[in-house]
């Protein structure tokens, strides 16, 4: 069959194939245990439900401004001022699908093919193949000390002229490591230097640990016209249990953000109104289900890590925050994808090979799930690989003995 060179370059999503595989074998009564979840399980907030009940009340649910409706950008504009300190008028705003979606078209927007874009490794599974569908070249770099912590001179040595554009995400997506305010003040001067965009994948920020507030990039940037390159990216999926809400946002100077207005206008022109209107709700509503998140993966991480340390030939780096742990398996099985499968086939704990991150040998669970959950889907891992774990393990009423090692 003819498909585009582009099209069959990309890869799938496989966090979302993994839903789809927990949910298939959940269907079949399977006791899946899905440590590969990307999205908290607490309920949307009451304001977002409510927003979203009293406009399909209304029963007029029309098209909207490809850039946002004007209450969204408002709330986007009060959130950009509480947590940026910084006031933006609504030209500077757009509103997407996802932040996902935001990502995409400012790259479209910003990207020629063969244009460079530089990201620290490990990284968002999705950064690659979205920098492929520009026709531009992902260049993932990897901290040359083997730390999950990029120095400016590793992204110095991998730019070139024809490096376009940077993208930081932090904390980060597999890791959960927080980048120090340092490199991000460095980070943001360079590219001020270079005249490189530098996305600021935010969709984490306020899901840290010791911090009470986030790391502002605009305090260390020098250029606040119309000129700035600093595009913050940012959504309601993650810090508010939204996934499937589907919005997202990004803060950008005003010829970008309307460049990315025409692409999405073409594309899928403006998110719901319905959609926009719950994320509105969360926004604006009582912030406290965001601490409550917060505390509860914070405990979630403890539980994980105690269990993980337990677990000899494991290393892991505590994460600063997100929902995700990235631990070092090497030691049992340096192939990550067949140490997923391995977890998959004989105990059916759900988990994201590392590689798919850009680092083999590793793999990321996420401490969405319960208590049990994470308790239990360490100890299924550990009955798998470990050869001095007990012969035997109960999944439900099913005994099942260890023949493999
Ligand atoms: C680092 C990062 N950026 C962006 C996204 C996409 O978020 P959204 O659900 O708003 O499209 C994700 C989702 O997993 C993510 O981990």
């Amino acid at each position: 069959m003819s498909l585009s060179i582009i099209g069959k370059s990309i890869n799938e999503s496989v966090t979302l194939k993994l839903n789809e595989v927990a949910a298939l074998l959940r269907e079949k009564g399977e006791p899946v245990i899905h440590l590969g979840g990307g999205e908290p399980k607490s309920r949307a907030p009451l304001e977002a439900l409510t927003g979203a009940a009293a406009i399909l009340n209304s029963g007029e649910i029309r098209y909207t401004p490809v850039d946002g409706i004007p209450a969204m950008k408002q709330a986007v504009i009060r959130y950009t001022e509480e947590f940026y300190n910084k006031r933006v008028p609504p030209e500077n705003v757009i509103i997407s699908s996802g932040a996902k979606q935001a990502i995409m078209v400012a790259m479209q927007a910003i990207l020629n093919p063969q244009d460079e874009v530089i990201f620290p490794a490990p990284y968002y599974v999705s950064y690659p193949e979205m920098i492929k569908l520009c026709g531009a070249v992902p260049v993932p770099v990897f901290p040359e000390d083997g730390s999950f912590h990029p120095r400016i001179q590793d992204i110095e040595r991998y730019c070139t002229s024809y490096t376009k554009l940077i993208i930081i995400n932090s904390p980060n997506n597999p890791t959960g490591i927080m980048y120090s305010e340092e490199f991000i003040a460095e980070i943001v001067d360079f590219c001020e230097k270079r005249g490189l965009y530098l996305m600021m994948d935010d969709i984490y920020h306020r899901l840290i640990f010791k911090r009470t507030k986030p790391i502002n990039p605009y305090d260390y940037a020098k250029d606040h016209t119309e000129n700035s390159k600093l595009i913050i990216i940012n959504g309601v999926s993650k810090v508010y249990a939204m996934t499937g809400f589907r919005i997202g946002w990004a803060v950008g100077n005003r010829k970008l953000i309307s460049c990315m207005s025409n692409i999405q206008g073409q594309q899928t022109s403006g998110p719901s109104v319905v959609l926009q209107k719950a994320a509105i709700g969360a926004i604006n509503g009582i912030q406290s289900c965001v601490d409550s998140l917060r505390i509860t993966l914070e405990n979630n991480t403890k539980v994980m890590l105690e269990q993980l340390n337990a677990f000899k030939g494991v290393k892991v780096t505590p994460p600063d925050g997100t929902f995700y742990c990235f631990a070092d398996f090497s030691s049992y099985m340096k192939d990550s994808k067949k140490l997923a499968y391995t977890l998959l086939e004989k105990v059916r704990v759900i988990t994201v090979p590392g590689i798919e991150f850009g680092l083999d040998g590793y793999l990321r669970l996420s401490t969405c799930g319960t208590i049990k959950e994470i308790t239990e889907g360490i100890e299924r891992i550990k009955w798998t690989i470990d050869p001095n774990s007990p012969n035997e393990i109960y999944i439900g009423q099913r005994k099942l003995v260890r023949d493999w090692i």
